[in-house]
């Protein structure tokens, strides 16, 4: 006969291939630490409402750190009868413990447990998620720093449109990845309350207080609702599709990157430490780190679909899909957290080629957006500001130009009588750049305050949210 918890209900023992089908132990031993962290909570809880005494508690709390240790140090044995992290580690304590052991699942369920285990887990991934984001936003703005003073070209639909400080450019995924973080944190912050006590799905007879395990375990209160304690997976997904924009702003610049690394843009440089080879072109330098951050995102976003559709429609309250869960959120945090720390040693290393960016800089008449608000200014209206540059970009089109300032003043004159060459002030990308002043702009002056202002909240050791 088996050893299963509920094998006196049943006359047979279970089938082989059923066992094989419905084990969860495979992945979810990652719970271990939880599972006992919450075993330990349960026990001086139920020691407290009378259930144990305090030398049973004892003995259950020893018990239950030495087959921790056992698992650390990879001599836990695993096996497959004991289908899951929860009945393997209570089976280890009732071997050592016999009916002590028995004890510890009074007033639990594996519903609550399990639930409680995978927030006690998602909580601490989400602070690793949380410091890897943040070190990943301290590496851009140490780039930023690196880069001062150095302008690119910005993009609308991948065609040049105004010139921006590399270091706006690299502040616009600090913004990014804060808003990441307050997702991660806020996410924290609705996942912590605790679901055990909740029983299988109505809660218990038995006189316990969850609000003590509660206040053990870190959480800030206790679930109100058992039916929807034991099946909300809520948070789940919430952190999962935290993970998600992560990855998906992860991508997008990894893309903007290897643009910058092709001998097409030039604009970037890393070292070869970090860039892999052709096994037949002797000559390739490949982004390839860049390339799988962006390809792995595919992973995360699976996840999130995943999920998605193994929640909807489930009754409540628990279900075995439940068990699924797991999986995903496994992976997708696997995912996230070393493409985070890839990341930051990507920008760590990376060097814009400035005199390749100098060299052409002056292309694509980023200035000519500047020289129509130089217009405005004068009280032309933006319509027909706008018109008269778009004339002049096509004088110098017709005269096989490149810039503006190659324009002489009568050409200007001719244009419009208000193309003084006082105008010619803000013309060249140096100019064009100090001339933006608006909050959130690219002026240099205001770039500078952003990174001073990021440099002091990054500070190192800075509290955790979590
Ligand atoms: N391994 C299960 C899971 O991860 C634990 C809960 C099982 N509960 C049950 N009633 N079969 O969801």
């Amino acid at each position: 006969m088996s050893n299963k918890p509920w094998s006196g209900r049943f006359g047979d023992a279970t089938d082989r291939r059923v066992e094989q089908f419905t084990e969860s132990i495979s992945f979810d031993h990652r719970l271990f630490k939880q599972d006992i962290m919450g075993s330990k909570a349960h026990a001086r809880m139920l020691a407290k409402v009378g259930f144990l005494t305090a030398d049973e508690c004892q003995q259950i709390e020893r018990g239950l750190t030495e087959i921790q240790a056992e698992y650390e140090a990879g001599r836990f044995e695993f096996v497959l009868s004991r289908e899951d992290v929860h009945m393997h580690i209570e089976a280890a304590l009732v071997e050592r413990l016999g009916d002590v052991g028995r004890k510890l699942h009074t007033a639990r369920s594996r519903n609550d447990q399990v639930a409680t285990d995978v927030k006690l887990w998602t909580r601490e991934a989400l602070a690793r998620v949380e410091a890897g984001v943040r070190e990943l936003q301290r590496a851009f703005v140490q780039a930023g720093r690196r880069h001062a003073g150095v302008i690119v070209p910005g993009y609308t639909h991948l065609q040049r449109a105004q010139p921006v400080l590399a270091a706006h450019v690299f502040l616009a995924y600090v913004e990014k990845l804060e808003r990441d973080r307050s997702r991660v944190v806020d996410c924290a912050r609705r996942l912590n309350l605790l679901p055990l006590g909740s029983a299988a799905l109505a809660g218990t007879s038995l006189p316990i207080d969850r609000e003590f395990v509660a206040a053990e375990l870190g959480f800030d209160g206790i679930t109100a609702n058992s039916l929807d304690a034991s099946s909300d997976r809520d948070f789940v997904l919430e952190a999962v599709f935290a993970l998600t924009l992560i990855a998906e702003h992860l991508a997008g610049w990894a893309e903007e990157w290897i643009l910058w690394m092709t001998q097409e843009f030039g604009f970037l440089a890393l070292p070869d430490a970090l860039c892999t080879g052709s096994s037949i072109m002797p000559q390739k330098k490949n982004p390839d780190v860049l390339e799988l951050i962006r390809g792995r995102s595919a992973r995360v976003i699976g996840a999130l679909t995943n999920l998605l559709v193994l929640v909807k429609g489930l009754p409540l309250a628990y279900n075995r899909d439940l068990q699924e869960d797991k999986r995903a959120l496994f992976d997708a945090f696997d995912t996230v957290e070393a493409s985070l720390a890839l990341a930051a040693v990507v920008v760590d290393g990376a060097e814009l080629r400035r005199d390749r960016i100098a060299s052409r800089i002056e292309e694509g008449f980023l200035d000519a957006t500047t020289l129509m608000e130089a217009l405005i200014r004068l009280g032309i209206p933006q319509r027909t500001a706008h018109e008269i540059i778009g004339k002049l970009v096509g004088q110098c089109e017709r005269k096989g130009l490149g810039r503006l300032s190659e324009l002489d003043d009568a050409d200007f004159q001719a244009v419009h009588p208000a193309l003084g060459p006082e105008l010619r002030s803000v013309l060249g990308v140096k100019n064009a750049v100090q001339a933006f002043a608006s909050a959130g702009s690219t002026n240099p002056t205001r770039v500078e305050g952003e990174l001073t202002k990021w440099e002091r909240r990054l500070k190192p050791h800075g509290p955790t949210n979590i």
